[in-house]
């Protein structure tokens, strides 16, 4: 258990404003505001874990001259937060890192009934048999990614991972079977993606990305970088518009323009663009990091790697095996390490409260490493899944309630057949034994050396 589980009277939600004040926030974290904002910028890892030993699993932190929130990593706290009606705890989407280059219109960043709206409008090519459709895509792509890699010499594996699921995401979007020709406004998007993907882990992304916090619209440096993504998409829907076989297409853009909300109105360019941005870059990046994570840990854990081979080749077992071990990588290494929600009214935290209008923040890393939950949380054990299926409040690698991951069916879908392809097909090893540290770019967490790995041989 961790110290904040521990507390007594753990009950967590809406109270009257006069218990509130009286039971009053977490303890602060005794750090100076930059210290705190730096480390938990950089290295948030040790942050959250240093903070729980040292005042418990729920604490209040300054990152400039007020109290800028609290975070925690409480169970109970999470189930409040993530099961309360959406007005009493909504999304801090809207004020979320990606609101400058999503914009405030996309299913990510609006909130209220504008969220709603786009979310039911995408939710239903996301899930069940539209998913069956992408797994030939998947397949396709992992196959035809892995025969280039080289053998015997180190590689990282986040830039494969990315090209794989960069392939997938677009032919969902686009419609694209093939691979796009070059010149074709496909083909641009897809360089321009892989390009700034890249970019955004230089110190000079990573730059950016500052000038950027808290800000509703890009900073100046930011905006030629975007415009460069946003033209072959404007050209692309331009196209699609115009396209005679519209009402016959099934990818999301074709279905995008045709859709009408319960009023009647289309959505707009605008709308659009935001939509398919939103889709490419929380789409991709994302799933291909959690694999990345997945190879990190495994190349550094002989037991489970061994376990993961034999039943992938002997075929016994094979999909319960693939399956733990994706939900023990995303445990541990989640690429969205937190989800934030601001609670509009009085809020109990176990034994503390918070004000109406604070921003809370779930520490996902926290809850994925709480003892009560998880025994040996550190430990990479995928067996621990062993007839066991991921808690809705205790397993948040795509966070939960009604902002949950829109994409979580998909990435799954994709984690299972590269995960499998790769497992049947390659003996890897790790390029170096030190774990990898986290990297933190925007909203995720990924490896910094991006998983690098050396392939022995290949099948
Ligand atoms: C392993 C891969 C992925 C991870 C770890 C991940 C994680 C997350 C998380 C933590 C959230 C926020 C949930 C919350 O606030 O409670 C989210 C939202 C979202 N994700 Fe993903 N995601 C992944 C893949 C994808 C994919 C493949 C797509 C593309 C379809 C996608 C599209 C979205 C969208 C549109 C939202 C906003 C949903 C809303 O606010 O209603 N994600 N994701």
């Amino acid at each position: 258990m961790t110290a904040g589980s521990q507390q007594v009277g753990s009950v967590s939600g809406p109270v009257p404003a006069a218990e509130a004040a009286a039971l009053g926030p977490p303890p602060l974290i005794p750090l100076p505001p930059l210290v705190q904002l730096l480390r938990f910028r950089q290295r948030q890892i040790e942050f959250v874990f240093r903070a729980r030993r040292q005042i418990g699993g729920r604490f209040s932190m300054r990152t400039g001259e007020s109290v800028a929130g609290v975070m925690t990593g409480d169970p109970e706290d999470v189930r409040s937060l993530l099961a309360a009606k959406p007005e009493l705890a909504p999304s801090t989407a809207g004020e979320s890192p990606l609101r400058p280059i999503l914009g405030p219109d996309s299913v990510l960043t609006a909130t209220g009934a504008r969220h709603l709206r786009q979310r039911k409008l995408l939710l239903p090519h996301f899930h069940g048999e539209a998913i069956e459709r992408y797994t030939a895509a998947i397949a396709e792509a992992t196959e035809r990614e892995i025969d280039t890699w080289p053998l015997g010499r180190a590689f990282p594996l986040a830039p494969r991972m990315q090209a794989i699921t960069l392939d997938v995401i677009m032919a969902g979007i686009f419609g694209v079977g093939a691979q796009p020709a070059p010149g074709t406004a496909e083909h641009r998007l897809r360089t321009v993606t892989r390009r700034l993907g890249q970019f955004t882990t230089t110190a000079a992304g990573q730059a950016v990305e500052m000038l950027n916090a808290r800000r509703h619209e890009p900073a100046a440096p930011a905006r030629p970088i975007l415009s460069m993504i946003y033209r072959p998409i404007e050209a692309l829907v331009a196209e699609r518009r115009a396209a005679d076989d519209l009402g016959e297409r099934r990818d999301i853009l074709s279905l995008l323009l045709q859709a009408r909300t319960e009023e009647g109105e289309e959505l707009s360019d605008a709308e659009i663009r935001a939509e398919l941005l939103t889709l490419i870059l929380a789409g991709h990046e994302t799933t291909a990091n959690s694999l990345a994570w997945a190879w990190e840990r495994l190349t550094r854990a002989p037991a489970a790697h061994e376990r993961l081979l034999d039943a992938v080749r002997s075929e016994a077992d094979a999909e319960a095996v693939v399956e733990q071990t994706i939900y023990e990588a995303m445990r541990s290494r989640p690429v969205v390490p937190l989800t934030g929600r601001r609670v509009t009214v009085p809020w109990r935290l176990g034994p503390y409260a918070v004000p109406a209008g604070t921003g809370v923040l779930i520490s996902i890393l926290l809850v994925h490493h709480d003892e009560g939950l998880y025994p040996k949380p550190f430990e990479f054990r995928p067996e621990r899944w062993a007839g066991r299926r991921p808690g809705t409040y205790e397993w948040l690698p795509f966070g939960g309630g009604i902002r949950r991951c829109l994409g979580a069916s998909l990435a799954l879908a994709e984690m299972r057949v590269v995960l499998a392809t790769m497992t049947r097909r390659l003996d890897l090893v790790c390029a170096e034994p030190e774990p990898e540290p986290a990297l933190h770019r925007n909203v995720t967490m990924i490896p910094r050396r991006g998983a690098r790995v050396v392939v022995l041989s290949r099948r």
